[in-house]
């Protein structure tokens, strides 16, 4: 097995990749010395697949583990599963020694990483993440919360785990669809950060999506989680550094806000923003046209579904409601070469209409 740790002081923490994982989970536990209570928190589709076998293999060790279970989906970061949860917390007698262990995708994380940010001020909390978003981003870097009816994480914290573990096996039954949103967001990091892991990505996307090949999955995994947390480990508050992580994202949430999160999954819209960010890296000149049309070949393998006729106006105007804009304008993360990202203020309405026109061909 092999650790990547991100790197925080006295909060620094292991990120553990392992086939397989998820049944030593006591072990872990154990090492780590948590074994106070535990609360798994999970959701629906999530607890029978894997819930209930964490369950019975922690019990079996002497751990007993309480277990609560939200809806699956997004609409499931909400103040009242929020408030379910504390009180299901309260009824089991859970106090400020208890552990939470966020098991599931990206929403069961930020949800129940917010429950452990808050409950009695703060509690500890170890991520489980089972899909692919999730283990290479969302449960890494501590970032948690829910959505507000006035946009999505609008609400949340900063608390970072007592540990990451991922089994790639367990993503053997996500759907085929979500693996492939899910390694935008592994392609995201080679367009950020490095050139040769981008080329590895490029060149193996059909074994990534069958996920058939362990070792190549887990290297991939390994190698996003690295980056993410050497991204975290210096510029944990997003003060700078760690914006270099939305590449994609500044005209993937327009979009999905503009579709009410209802038609595309998070990294196909993100696909698209990234197709957009390459295109205004070429009209600012950072980029060669080479490179963008390379670029835009790869992208086109994912097969994401394709956009509907969306309104420039309807898109720019999301844009600007995104909590990520300041009064400073829109910051966008555009590209000098693959693998070389930079932060930007400088670019002009006229090339994001084009951008999006770019986008949508
Ligand atoms: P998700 O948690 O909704 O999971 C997608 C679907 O897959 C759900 O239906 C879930 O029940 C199911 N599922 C999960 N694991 C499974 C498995 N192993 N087998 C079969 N089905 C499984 O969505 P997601 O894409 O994992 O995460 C999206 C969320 O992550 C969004 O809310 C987004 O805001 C958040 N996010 C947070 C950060 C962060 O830094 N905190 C970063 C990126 C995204
Ligand atoms: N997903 C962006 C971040 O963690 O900062």
């Amino acid at each position: 097995m092999t650790t990547v740790t991100v790197d925080l002081g006295e909060r620094s923490y292991p990120i553990c990749v392992d086939a397989g994982a998820l049944a030593q989970l006591g072990e872990h536990l154990q090492k780590h010395h948590l074994t106070e209570r535990l609360f798994i928190i999970t959701d629906d589709n999530v607890r029978p697949l894997y819930g209930d076998k964490v369950r019975h293999s922690l019990a079996a060790a002497g751990m007993p583990v309480e277990m609560l279970s939200v809806p699956a989906g997004e609409s499931s970061k909400s103040f009242e599963q929020l408030q379910l949860l504390y009180t299901g917390l309260l009824e089991k007698k859970a106090d400020r020694n208890s552990i939470i262990i966020a098991l599931g995708g990206g929403v069961v994380g930020d949800l129940a990483g917010y429950v452990a940010a808050t409950f009695m001020r703060g509690i500890r909390f170890v991520q489980a993440p089972t899909t692919i978003l999730a283990q290479v981003d969302s449960s890494v870097g501590g970032k948690v919360g829910i959505n507000h009816p006035l946009g999505k994480n609008l609400i949340g914290a900063f608390h970072q785990p007592q540990f990451v573990l991922i089994d790639a096996e367990t993503l053997t039954t996500l759907p085929e669809r979500e693996i492939r949103a899910g390694c935008v967001e592994i392609l995201k990091y080679g367009y950020i950060s490095d050139a040769v892991f981008y080329e590895q990505i490029a060149g193996n996307l059909p074994a990534l999506f069958s996920l058939k090949e362990t070792a190549l999955l887990e290297s991939v995994l390994r190698r996003s989680c690295s980056i993410k947390a050497e991204i975290v480990s210096k510029d944990e508050r997003e003060s700078g550094l760690r914006a270099m992580l939305n590449f994609g994202h500044t005209i993937g949430h327009a979009i999905e806000a503009v579709t009410n999160y209802g038609s595309f999954l998070h990294g196909e819209a993100v696909l698209y923003g990234m197709k957009a960010a390459l295109y205004l890296s070429w009209r600012r000149g950072t980029l060669t046209k080479e490179c963008l049309d390379e670029a835009v070949a790869i992208l086109a393998q994912f097969n994401a579904p394709a956009l509907p006729d969306l309104d420039h106006r309807a898109l720019l105007s999301a844009m600007q409601k995104d909590k990520k804009r300041s009064s400073m304008g829109q910051q966008w993360v555009l590209l000098h070469d693959i693998g070389r990202a930079y932060l930007t203020r400088d670019v002009k309405e006229q090339w994001v209409e084009e951008a999006i026109d770019f986008m949508k061909s």
